[in-house]
């Protein structure tokens, strides 16, 4: 008879063990994966941002900034900015570009009075394939310093239920915690409206790093500066204005001649704040014009130029790198879950208006 060094009882409890351990890693294993997407636990995630807007919404469109129109044009490298890059793009006279103009409201249907903020996407793609995706505001700074912040201000200024108004005591405990936020607050109380978005100048607030043909890293912001003046527009003459006053004002500026805008870059000096984009650099930091966009025409966003477009900016060229801002990492996946939303939305058929096409059932294909 086979001699076993222990006894059989003993080999089975060891075999019980061992079984108990490798079911106790998967449940650690999946647990730890179904709390860092946020399905266990009370976790900020990404796609926390997005609560509600499903609903909120109509299929389709984009979970904010939902009212937009596409444009096509070319980016004219002036050459200034390639001793600090290698991307190509800052090289090359004449680089496609599609990009989108939108209102900060979510609501695609809102009138062009309800928000003051106007904005530009842009995507350019160089001949050597490489991509520079982008999104710009007209506020030149974020409200606060990291991406928590922006969902914590939006909790605090709720109406309460009984008063109708924020409550004083949640806004005081938020300011409290993000400071910066006032700063915010006072520009958005003041801030003038714009009349139009061709006199805008449109900004990327996070901070990114240009990289030379010796590697060295030049850390930067830039915005799109109009060739067009600036006006402003009274609180009287939008509440006369029609709904679609903006959208109206820059198909007729197009119907005559192109609209361009100068590529102008920020260079940071030592100590200049990378990764807080509630902080604006001194405004006698060095500028350079990487180049000039000229917009030539617009095209309904239904039509799918830009629609199907994720303007990511966290996608840029060889030559440019992300910094540590914190707000810029988030937005990554932000975006990503607001764009396989509202593309899933469109696949199966539950759009309408957002294509322009009539509603069709593809639900029996999911
Ligand atoms: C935590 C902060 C932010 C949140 C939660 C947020 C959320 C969103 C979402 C959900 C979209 C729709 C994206 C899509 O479906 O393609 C969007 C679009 C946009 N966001 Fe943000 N965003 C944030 C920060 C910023 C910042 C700092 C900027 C400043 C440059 C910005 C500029 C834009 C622009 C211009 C669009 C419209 C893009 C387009 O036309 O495709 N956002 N945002």
């Amino acid at each position: 008879m086979k001699k076993y060094f222990f006894p059989a009882d003993s080999k089975k409890r060891k075999t019980g063990i061992r079984l108990a351990g490798i079911a106790l890693t998967a449940l650690l294993l999946v647990s730890a994966f179904a709390w860092s997407a946020g399905l266990i636990g009370q976790r900020n995630t990404t796609r926390t941002f997005l609560e509600n807007t499903p609903d909120s919404f109509p299929a389709g469109y984009r979970r904010a900034h939902g009212k937009g129109i596409c444009f096509e044009g070319t980016f004219h490298a002036s050459g200034n900015a390639v001793p600090l890059s290698i991307a190509q793009v800052f090289g090359q006279k004449d680089v496609p570009a599609v990009g989108r103009f939108s209102l900060g409201t979510g609501n695609p249907h809102a009138p062009d009075n309800s928000s003051r903020t106007v904005s530009m996407a842009l995507m350019l793609t160089s001949a050597d394939g490489e991509q520079w995706r982008m999104k710009l505001n007209n506020k030149p700074f974020f409200g606060t310093r990291d991406a928590v912040g922006f969902l914590k201000q939006i909790e605090a200024f709720k109406p309460d239920p009984t008063t109708g108004k924020p409550n004083p005591e949640k806004v005081a405990a938020f300011l409290k915690e993000y400071p910066e936020a006032k700063k915010s607050m006072e520009y958005d109380a003041k801030a003038p409206w714009t009349k139009s978005f061709a006199g805008s100048e449109y900004y990327v607030i996070n901070a990114f790093l240009l990289i030379d043909s010796n590697g060295k890293e030049h850390p930067v912001r830039w915005s799109m500066r109009p060739h067009a003046s600036f006006v402003s527009m009274s609180a009287e003459e939008r509440k006369k204005a029609g709904p679609n006053y903006l959208f109206d004002e820059l198909k007729k500026r197009l119907e005559k001649a192109p609209l361009y805008w100068d590529l102008v870059l920020t260079i940071a000096e030592p100590g200049d704040p990378v990764n807080d984009p509630s902080q604006q650099w001194p405004a006698n930091r060095k500028q350079i014009i990487a180049g000039t966009l000229e917009v030539n025409r617009v095209f309904d966003q239904a039509e799918g130029g830009c629609r199907d477009i994720n303007f990511d900016p966290t996608l840029v060229p060889k030559g440019i790198a992300l910094s540590d801002d914190p707000v810029l990492a988030a937005r990554a996946g932000i975006y990503s879950h607001s764009y396989n939303d509202r593309v899933r939305e469109i696949g199966y058929g539950k759009a309408t208006d957002a294509v322009g096409k009539p509603k069709k059932d593809n639900s029996q294909n999911k």
